[in-house]
């Protein structure tokens, strides 16, 4: 699966996005090594630390069906009433969580912005020097 089609799929789960608080829609899709895509969106709550990602939802949906193998996700991101404008980058968390399941030297980040451009990231550029398992490989 291309770039754009990617996005399609993430402008497809941006739809879904439940946003009354902040009013900013984003949708990620994640794309296995097996060729699936999972889909996310962000899921706020009235207790706005309990809000999740559109890129973590797409993860969990993913983990919880036993996929573990991902070679790239799509994220899409802005006021939910328009077309998505700017690009849309991954909040620190979700470069967290993604960098607990990705290798950060081939997973990539796939962002557009509203003129249709396409910025492909790989994961160790969005999270450098990320903390990680091996770091307590000792204590264990
Ligand atoms: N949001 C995401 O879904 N992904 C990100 O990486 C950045 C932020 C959501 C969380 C919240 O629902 C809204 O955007 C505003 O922060």
């Amino acid at each position: 699966m291309g770039n754009k089609e990617l996005i399609n799929e993430a402008l497809e789960a941006r739809k879904k996005s439940y946003c009354p608080y902040s009013g900013f829609a984003v949708g990620a899709a994640l794309l296995c090594e097996d060729g699936t895509v999972f889909r996310g969106c962000n899921i706020e709550n009235a207790a706005y630390s309990a809000t999740n990602c559109a890129e973590r939802t797409a993860v969990f949906k993913a983990v919880s069906e036993g996929n573990m193998k991902f070679r790239a996700i799509a994220i899409v991101g802005g006021p939910k009433e328009r077309e998505p404008e700017d690009f849309c980058a991954p909040c620190g968390v979700c470069r967290q969580v993604l960098a607990e399941f990705c290798d950060p030297e081939t997973f990539k980040i796939v962002l557009m912005n509203g003129d249709g451009e396409i910025r492909e990231y790989l994961l160790k550029e969005l999270l450098p020097l990320g903390f990680t398992g091996k770091a307590l490989e000792k204590t264990r």
